[in-house]
């Protein structure tokens, strides 16, 4: 299928985020054109305003320091990476499921898998915990405690926290005060940002955060070495200093239509799981997601097959993973033809 089939398509297999925000990321885009910033590199580890506003939506108030790359699955790859290099001293530590990248990112790594979420008790001397919240595919959320416990083990220890903290501002207590999370062990704290899921997908900006003693070990070697898209740092710039505009707008609708699916398939005997802007519909016990997900995709509909992406041994992925940051009218489409389609 090519990119144009797929503009034809709804698009709702991929977490991507299809509504109009009040963000001023196009003008932000037009300016960045018409001015010909783009035509130059920009700061090789992103704007220093970037950098700022990061944090800031993260709520990270230790010294740290940011480096912008080409979303957060190249700060992921990049972190784990530098992990790897260093030998066989760190074991990735990893729910399962979980978000398959990270997981191929570290093959070269030893790898412990810890069903559902993972615990203190998971956690000894030179782990990475890749913390995902809310989680990729599961949907599990860590609560702030939760996650100050886990920090806390890791300090004791002497592990490393990775936040992969793509789908964050989905998290129920976002905007609540998790400085401690990041400051309690910040030498050995990592976070993962990604513009993505706030409607900046495709202009792929992302970034690593850590310690400054840290980021001039970490920042070498990495691919972007001269620098991510100026025009996707100026939209992330418009889109993070206009959040008061859309954020809370864009989480309420996120939840009203998870209530609408729940609504509309839960009489089928279908759950529905998660809670980011993707959740995970199961499907009946006749139906495969892979032909639901073929038949979906003939009538111009991407959904993800979970069973492609997230099959592990012992975990049942026979699931669709739907997008529900698009338009009410394309989840009313979706379930009208996941109706007639399970009940095939
Ligand atoms: C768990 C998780 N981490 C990271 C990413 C990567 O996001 P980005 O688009 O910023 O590379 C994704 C994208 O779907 C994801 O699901």
């Amino acid at each position: 299928m090519t990119v144009s089939d797929k503009m034809n398509m709804l698009m709702m297999g991929r977490s991507c985020v299809y509504l109009d925000l009040d963000n001023g990321v196009e003008s932000a885009m037009i300016d960045c054109i018409r001015s010909g910033e783009y035509q130059g590199y920009g700061p090789f580890t992103g704007l220093p305003e970037l950098h700022e506003l990061i944090k800031e939506d993260l709520r990270i108030d230790t010294p740290s320091e940011v480096c912008v790359t080409d979303g957060a699955v190249q700060a992921l790859h990049h972190v784990i990476g530098w992990f790897s290099r260093q030998g066989s001293k760190y074991t990735f530590l990893d729910s399962d499921p979980a978000w398959i990248h990270s997981r191929n990112f570290a093959r070269d790594m030893k790898t412990k898998l810890v069903p559902g979420k993972i615990t203190p008790a998971d956690i000894s001397e030179g782990c990475v915990v890749n913390l995902c919240s809310p989680q990729n595919p599961a949907g599990h959320v860590y609560t702030s405690e939760e996650k100050s416990q886990l920090s806390e083990q890791c300090r004791q220890v002497g592990a490393w926290l990775l936040c992969d903290d793509a789908y964050v501002m989905y998290e129920p207590e976002y905007g609540s005060d998790w400085t401690h999370v990041y400051n309690q062990n910040p030498e050995r704290t990592i976070v993962a940002w990604s513009a993505s899921k706030i409607g900046l997908a495709g202009v792929r900006v992302g970034a690593f955060v850590c310690h400054p003693d840290l980021m001039e070990s970490l920042v070498f070697g990495r691919a972007n070495a001269l620098g991510s898209s100026i025009l996707g740092q100026r939209a992330a710039i418009a889109a993070l200093k206009s959040k008061d505009k859309w954020l809370s707008a864009l989480r309420s609708q996120v939840q009203e239509n998870i209530q609408y699916l729940v609504g509309r398939l839960g009489p089928l005997g279908v759950t529905i799981t998660g809670h980011s802007n993707s959740v995970n519909v199961s499907l009946p016990a006749h139906r495969r997601a892979v032909d639901i997900a073929a038949q979906l995709e003939v009538r111009r509909f991407e959904v993800a097959d979970g069973t492609k992406f997230y099959g592990m041994e012992g975990y049942d992925a026979n699931y669709l993973r739907v997008a529900v940051s698009v338009p009410r009218s394309w989840l009313e489409r979706f379930c009208t033809l996941f109706e007639e389609l399970v009940s095939e």
